[in-house]
């Protein structure tokens, strides 16, 4: 068996805990990551009857049962997992209809999953049907999308539309656009369940007031999905005050759409 520890979805993992805390955007406890991993990368390190603990869900999710994931703690500190792996992360296999999770590695210190587990998952099973190859949800506090939500009307198409026309690459890297959820209580079925609606038409969701969620099919992409959008707020909040002269137009969003061979969400543009 190998050391879990040098397998590359597990370098990859700490590497973006890491970096996302370096970005500011999981102070303390806030955020958290999970991984789809295939069983077949599993086995190489780990011995797949030896289960440690079954831990409850809460919710039922039959599209995942059998599926492994890489998934940060509640409580934990992104800025720890570098330092201890085994007690700020844990791998979990979902049986029982996704109503329990076998932990087979990790939450070393008897922990558990993160709070948003119910958030994760579902956006797990949402991106799937659109996506096959979906395998990261990612969620944090970026400060700039965060002060957004307190100055910007929160209709999706207008947030979108903003963004888009803070950088030229937006439409680019999230042609889909962002969707946007109110504030709701977190760490609960009823946000997990919203925000997997959400995710059936973006890879994007915003939460008001709280922060975002990306989804795509690796950690990297995940990252640069969240880090472009957060870099166009960050723009936004600069401007926002000041009188705009000019901005990226509806015709030159075409113009990129059809350099890079992308398509803006439905009627996002005129
Ligand atoms: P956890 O520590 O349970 O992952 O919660 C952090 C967070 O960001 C809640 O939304
Ligand atoms: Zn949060």
């Amino acid at each position: 068996m190998k050391d879990i520890l040098t397998a590359p979805w597990m370098v990859e993992m700490i590497r973006t805990a890491t970096n996302m805390y370096a970005h500011g955007w999981d102070e303390r406890n806030g955020g958290n990551i999970s991984l789809l991993l295939d069983e077949a990368d599993v086995a190489e390190y780990l011995d797949l009857n030896n289960v440690l603990r079954t831990i409850p869900t809460g919710f039922e999710a039959p599209a995942l049962e059998g599926k492994y994931f890489l998934v940060t703690g509640t409580g934990k500190y992104f800025k720890n997992v570098q330092y201890a792996p085994e007690v700020n992360l844990g791998l979990v296999r979902l049986t029982d209809n996704g109503m329990k999770a076998e932990l087979l590695w990790g939450y070393e210190d008897g922990g558990k999953f993160t709070s948003e587990f119910p958030a994760h998952m579902m956006s797990h099973v949402a991106r799937l049907t659109v996506d096959p190859a979906n395998r990261v949800v990612m969620h944090c506090h970026p400060a700039n999308l965060l002060a957004m939500t307190y100055v910007h009307t929160l209709d999706e198409r207008a947030f979108t539309r903003t963004l888009w026309q803070m950088c030229t690459e937006c439409i680019v890297v999230f042609p889909d656009g962002v969707n946007v959820l109110p504030w709701m209580l977190c760490g609960t079925n009823e946000i997990g369940a919203a925000t997997a609606e959400k995710m059936e038409t973006a890879r994007l969701v915003i939460w008001a007031q709280h922060g975002i969620y990306g989804a795509g099919k690796d950690l990297d992409e995940t990252f640069g999905l969240i880090e472009t959008a957060e870099k166009a707020a960050e723009i936004y909040m600069k401007i926002a005050h000041l009188p705009r002269v000019n901005t990226i137009t509806d015709e030159q969003m075409h113009l990129l759409e059809q350099r890079f061979g992308v398509k803006g969400r439905d009627g996002y543009l005129d």
